[in-house]
C-alpha cells in the first residue's frame, strides 16, 4: 500500500477526461491534477518548450510528493516522455502505449489518429503503433483547432461543428472506424465527432486505456490506496471557463486553486 497522491497533468482542461477515468476506475486513490494553462495550448509549440513545460510539470508534481504521474496530454506525450523518464526515477506513464497495447489486444489493424499539430508532426503514435502491431495502417489527421475551442468552451457550437466536418473529411471517405483520440481534450467532441462520421466508430479514449494501465500497475507494484479520494486541481493560471467545462467533463461540481511553477 502506499497512501500518496497520484499526480496528474496537461496543459488544461483536456487531462480531466483522463481523471474522470481514473477516478471510476481507482475511487480509492488521492489525486493531484495540475493544468498549465498559462502555457495553454501546448500543440502548437516547439519540441523544446514542450521538454521545457512537462519538466516544470513533473517537477511540482514531485514537490507535492506524488507517488507517481500521468502524462494527461498526447502533445507533452509525444515530445517529451521518453526524456523525462530518462531524468526522473518516480514512474511516469503517458497517454500512448497503455493506448497501443489496447488496439494490440483487440486485433486492429487499421485505425485512424486525430491529434494535435506537434503530436502528429513528432510521428510518436504512429511509430509505436508500427513497433508493436507491424502491418497497421495508420491514417493521421493534425487538428490544430479543437483542443483551443474546447478550452474556450464552444465545442458544441456551429464553429466546434464545422471544424470537425472539415477534419473528418479523409476519415469519412475511408470509412474509418476506429479513431484514437490522440489529444485529452477530444472526448468532449465524441458526440459531435459520431454526428459527422455518420456510421459506427469506435473513438479510443485515452482516458480509458490509461486508468487500466494504471491499475494494474498500482496492483502489480502494490502501491495502491484503500483509503483516499481526494481530489487538488491547480492551475497555472485561473480561467474562467476552466469550471464550467470541468463540471460538464466530471459531472461535478469542482473546485480549483492556482499555482505558480
Ligand atoms: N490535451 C493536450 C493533448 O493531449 C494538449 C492540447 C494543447 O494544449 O494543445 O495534446
Amino acid at each position: 500500500m502506499n497512501n500518496k497522491a497520484i499526480g496528474i497533468f496537461d496543459s488544461g482542461v483536456g487531462g480531466l477526461t483522463v481523471l474522470k477515468e481514473i477516478r471510476k476506475n481507482l475511487p480509492n486513490e488521492n489525486i493531484i491534477y495540475l493544468g498549465d494553462t498559462q502555457n495553454f495550448p501546448y500543440g502548437n509549440k516547439s519540441k523544446k518548450e514542450i521538454i521545457n513545460f512537462a519538466i516544470k510539470n513533473v517537477e511540482t508534481l514531485i514537490k507535492k510528493d506524488v507517488k507517481i504521474i500521468i502524462i494527461a496530454c498526447g502533445t507533452a506525450t509525444s515530445q517529451a516522455l521518453d526524456l523525462l523518464k530518462k531524468r526522473y526515477s518516480i514512474p511516469i506513464i503517458g497517454i500512448i502505449e497503455p493506448t497501443v497495447n489496447y488496439v494490440k489486444e483487440k486485433g486492429y489493424k487499421q485505425v485512424g489518429v486525430i491529434a494535435t499539430e506537434g503530436t502528429i508532426r513528432s510521428g510518436e503514435w504512429e511509430k509505436r503503433l508500427k513497433e508493436k502491431i507491424p502491418n497497421i495502417e495508420v491514417e493521421n489527421k493534425a487538428c490544430p483547432m479543437l483542443a483551443t475551442i474546447a478550452e474556450e468552451g464552444k465545442a458544441n457550437s456551429p464553429q466546434g461543428r464545422a471544424v470537425i466536418k472539415e477534419y473528418m473529411k479523409g476519415f469519412k471517405k475511408k470509412h474509418i472506424d476506429k479513431i484514437i483520440l490522440g489529444c485529452t481534450h477530444y472526448p468532449i467532441y465524441e458526440q459531435i465527432l459520431r454526428d459527422e462520421l455518420e456510421y459506427e466508430v469506435e473513438l479510443i479514449n485515452t482516458g480509458v486505456t490509461v486508468s487500466e494501465y494504471l491499475r494494474s500497475y498500482l496492483e502489480q507494484h502494490k502501491i495502491q490506496n484503500d483509503n483516499g479520494g481526494d481530489e487538488n486541481i491547480f492551475l497555472t493560471k485561473s480561467e474562467e471557463q476552466f469550471k464550467t467545462i470541468a463540471k460538464k467533463i466530471m459531472d461535478e461540481e469542482i473546485s480549483v486553486k492556482s499555482i505558480d511553477i
